[in-house]
């Protein structure tokens, strides 16, 4: 066997790309896809001509061995412990799970069963990220001692059709946005041992903007903390400064920087896949060392929600799930693993208990960072999009 294949769970907003993209990678074979609304399912399999199915349908489904669930986050933990269940090989959406003990279930379950079970973000495995990688690694920065890594905008209801679930508990821009920055941490220093943090809601209500959205007007009762801020401390001794707050109309911070012995490195938006690093010697100046060039680091979508004068970005994502595709394969370990979303939601609950509590919170999980993904390795994996595919 050479191609593992794959079913779609939940046929919302970002499935579209997964589809594409699915196609461009080798080692997927794309079937069928199954959402609770069968008409969103109907729509999507048409355009990619596989099969819409229910779900308990797809599951049952002998001749597909991964399942992608691309659900909401309360329903990744049913969807995933069915799909593992049935001896599907699952590759879910962050986060893993809403709640830390159903994430550790779906762990425990993957392995006992013997199967991989990956968790998104796979952005850190893009050509930015392997890069920040690489000169890390090689000590270019030497020992990374602190950092700091910033996500801060104005919310999700202006360009989400159905917003709603951002700002309920298990919405937030913890649990929605930090698994990319957190995932590009522990992949570049290694795992958090312990959190401090503060956090508040900015704006009790939120109305819905988005031109397209029939719910536009309508008003959200803001249930979860807006804006988050944290100490992380490494078990390598690093120290970083972390805030994700949707409660900011403008700042001017990068993504993340990295202070290290030996000169300092700014790591490209961990929300895609490609962008410049940007690296110092000692006190000299930034020098800019861009991705583009890398395999899966060329601009190659933009949102249809971006002003025009805002650049394309590389956006391969699936990545992760080709990754543990040909792990799978080859009986290897995959990177955008279920342990490494485990750490990753243990972290961000953590969080948010620590600011409810005012209490440090140590972090019980550990890992190894995943293996770094050679860039030979990367373009293995890709074998470029059919000229008919489509993201809608
Ligand atoms: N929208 C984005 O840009 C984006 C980006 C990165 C990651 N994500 C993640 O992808 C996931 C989905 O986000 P989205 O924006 O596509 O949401 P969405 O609401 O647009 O789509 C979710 C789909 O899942 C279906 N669904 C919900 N529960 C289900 C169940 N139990 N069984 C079958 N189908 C079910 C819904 O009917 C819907 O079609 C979330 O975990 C989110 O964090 C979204």
């Amino acid at each position: 066997m050479d191609t593992l294949n794959v079913g779609i769970v939940g046929c919302g907003n970002i499935s579209g790309i997964y589809l594409q993209n699915i196609l461009a990678y080798r080692g997927l074979s794309l079937r069928a896809c199954a959402d609770m609304r069968p008409e969103v399912a109907q729509a999507q399999a048409g355009r990619h001509e596989i099969e819409a199915l229910s779900v308990d349908a797809l599951l049952g489904r002998d001749d597909i061995d991964l399942v992608v669930n691309l659900t909401i986050p309360s329903a990744h933990f049913g969807v995933s412990l069915a799909a593992l269940s049935a001896g599907k090989h699952v590759f879910s959406e962050k986060p893993l799970a809403v709640d830390f003990e159903q994430g550790r279930r779906l762990v425990d379950e993957a392995e006992a069963r013997g199967l991989h079970l990956g968790c998104a973000p796979d952005t850190f495995l893009g050509a930015g990220g392997r890069l920040a990688r690489q000169l890390i690694d090689g000590g270019a920065v030497g020992r990374i001692l602190s950092g700091t890594a910033f996500l801060m905008s104005h919310g999700m209801e202006h360009w989400h059709p159905d917003p709603e679930f951002f700002f309920k508990p298990g919405g937030g821009p913890i649990l929605d946005m930090a698994p990319y920055y957190l995932s590009t941490l522990v992949n570049l220093i290694g795992p958090v041992k312990r959190v401090v943090s503060m956090s508040s809601i900015g704006f009790p209500e939120r109305i819905v903007t988005t031109e397209t959205s029939p719910r536009k007007g309508e008003r959200i009762a803001v249930e979860t903390p807006t804006h988050v801020m944290a100490l992380l401390e490494f078990a390598s001794g690093a120290q970083v400064t972390f805030c994700m707050s949707w409660d900011v109309w403008k700042h001017g911070h990068p993504a993340i920087e990295l202070y290290g012995t030996e000169g300092s490195l700014r790591v490209p938006d961990p929300n895609f896949f490609g962008g410049d690093v940007e690296i110092t010697e000692r006190g000299g100046d930034w020098q800019v060392r861009n991705s583009g060039e890398m395999p899966l680091g060329a601009p190659n979508w933009r949102s249809p929600n971006w002003a025009p004068e805002v650049p394309s970005k590389a956006n391969y994502r699936a990545l992760g799930l080709a990754d543990l595709a040909s792990a799978v394969l080859q009986g290897t370990p995959h990177r955008s693993s279920g342990r490494l979303g485990l750490h990753v939601l243990e972290i961000m609950h953590s969080i948010l208990e620590g600011a409810a509590t005012g209490q440090p919170k140590a972090i019980t999980t550990t890992l190894e960072r995943p293996a770094a993904l050679a860039d030979g390795d990367a373009a293995g994996l890709w074998k470029g999009l059919p000229q008919t595919a489509s993201a809608a």
